[in-house]
């Protein structure tokens, strides 16, 4: 390989690093990062790297290999072994979503190869987005939920060295992901290990570390306050059933829009009388992901200081047969006057989601988002790469896409077509809280819809297939995904800045 003049600082650094022997094949050293897509034969990190892309194009010996990840030796002034990432492996990723995966598999090969420190340099074309990008790819690969085996992972303690230019913040990092990790730790707990009860007093002491008010309302509280959706599919449970209200009011500047999230908490969903089956229910322990979600989007946001008013609204139940469980058939009077005949008790979502649209009404919300895991047909329909949304504004929709797109999780449109309306009106009841068959996602989102006041702007989103993943899934290796996350604190982001009207 052709020597060049070195001219950075880190050049400097490099060849001090020169003079460590290597023991085994790459040893103990630094190894050097080379990012490149290798059906675009491109190069993405610059500088000394066009050496070695050089030698990669000389030679062809690298790009035609199949795998993604791989170290070789090159015999370039300083005997660093470098390691080849292909950026390009993943299909159907976007640009940036790519850096993400390779950050990703970069940090696993050298979790894996206990490599201790890595050179990252600079990239061609660089801008914040896309080493941020990487970077969360990092972050994401050090995520394990440990907690039950008896041999606990060890930490990797990895260090990468970025050439100095780069501004990164990782104060956004670090909040950002404290947030995934508390949601996705949240989500992975068992049913029996979280009841309502206990993630309305984990919701209550992320409120009291981040000076937020917090109402919690149990069984009295619903009842006073006619919260009959969450009572009714917490009945059948031992456990009772809550609402958390979590609200974040900025110090200054305030944006015009409130928004409030609101999450589907089932911390556990058998079914209900209308029983499921036992094939894979033990996934239903993730039932409460869009509450886990809403309570680390108001933390993230909150440890941002975003100059917005965001509440989050946790609707918590558990959704079980027993003595006192509501009934197929059983008619409730929901907070808005709208009268509900139960006619799947499967279909429990929906019934508590809409007292937390009551809730963030009279809150004054703007905007309301609610986060679910509300239904199979969602799953069918869009599988676990994909999640789907409806929206009653065109703004709120574009932002949420868009948002998505750059944070890695794809969000699809469906439509809100009022002719399937029609199938939930009920014979003795207002409405029924399912059809007879049908588009079920839809329907779904039609019901909601029922409980939402005209003048205010709504997204609704099913994160039914991505939420929980039982097999290894982009930056997840199984388990809990916090999906929607990323949108939501971004999306209030989008609000929070002037130039957003809809
Ligand atoms: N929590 C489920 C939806 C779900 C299914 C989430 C699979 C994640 C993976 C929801 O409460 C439910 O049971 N929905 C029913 C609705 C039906 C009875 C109309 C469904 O989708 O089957
Ligand atoms: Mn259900
Ligand atoms: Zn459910």
């Amino acid at each position: 390989m052709k020597k060049k003049p070195s001219e950075s600082k880190r050049s400097e650094q490099k060849k001090n690093n020169a003079t460590e022997e290597y023991s085994g094949w790459w040893g103990d050293g630094p190894v050097f990062v080379f990012l490149y897509d290798k059906r675009k034969k491109e190069a993405l990190t610059s500088g000394d790297a066009e050496e070695i892309l050089q030698f990669v194009k000389d030679s062809e010996q690298v790009l035609n290999e199949p795998e993604a990840l791989r170290i070789i030796r090159i015999e370039n002034e300083y005997s660093h072994p470098v390691l080849f990432v292909d950026t390009g492996k993943e299909a159907g990723l976007d640009s940036i979503d790519h850096l993400r995966m390779a950050g990703y598999r970069l940090a696993k090969w050298a979790e894996n190869n206990s490599v201790k420190t890595i050179l990252v340099p600079p990239l061609i074309d660089d801008s914040a987005k896309k080493r941020h990008a990487i970077l969360q790819g990092l972050c994401h690969a050090s995520y394990s939920f440990d907690k039950y085996k008896s041999k606990k992972n060890k930490k990797a303690d990895i260090e990468y060295l970025f050439t100095d230019d780069m501004e990164i913040s990782g104060e956004y990092l670090q909040k950002l992901f404290s947030g995934i990790d508390f949601a996705k730790n949240l989500i992975n707990e068992p049913g029996g290990a979280l009841t309502p009860a206990m993630l309305a007093n984990i919701a209550q002491s992320i409120g009291t570390k981040h000076n937020l008010p917090v109402k919690i309302r149990k069984s009295k509280e619903l009842e006073k306050d006619e919260y009959n959706g969450i009572l009714n599919v917490g009945r059948g449970s031992k456990n009772e059933p809550a609402m958390v209200t979590l609200s974040y009011r900025p110090r200054s500047k305030v944006s015009p829009y409130q928004i409030a999230f609101v999450g589907k908490g089932i911390t556990f969903d058998t079914g209900g009388i209308c029983i499921k089956s036992a094939d894979k229910m033990w996934e239903m322990k993730s039932d409460m992901s869009g509450a886990a979600t809403v309570l680390a989007a108001i933390q993230v946001i909150a440890e941002l200081k975003l100059p917005i008013a965001v509440d989050a609204i946790l609707c918590l139940a558990e959704n079980r047969p027993g003595e006192n469980a509501v009934l197929p058939g059983d008619i409730f009077k929901a907070k808005n006057g709208k009268t509900v005949m139960v006619e799947n008790t499967d279909a429990e979502g929906r019934l508590v989601l809409i007292d937390g649209f009551a809730e963030a009404v009279s809150l004054g919300a703007t905007h309301i988002i609610d986060i679910a895991t509300l239904t199979g047909a969602m799953q069918r329909a869009l599988g676990s790469s994909i999640g789907g949304f409806f929206s009653n504004s065109e703004g709120l929709a574009q932002i949420i896409t868009a948002t998505g797109a750059e944070n890695g999780e794809k969000w699809w449109r469906m439509p809100l077509d009022d002719e399937y309306a029609e199938s939930l009106k009920d014979k003795v009841a207002d409405l029924r809280n399912i059809a007879d068959g049908g588009p079920g996602a839809i329907i779904a989102a039609l019901f909601l819809k029922e409980f939402i006041p005209e003048n205010v702007q709504w997204a609704h989103l099913d994160i039914a297939g991505v939420a929980f993943t039982a097999k290894p899934y982009k930056y997840t290796e199984h388990g809990a995904t916090a999906f929607g996350l990323k949108t939501l604190v971004e999306t209030a982001r989008a609000y929070s800045k002037e130039e957003v009207r809809d």
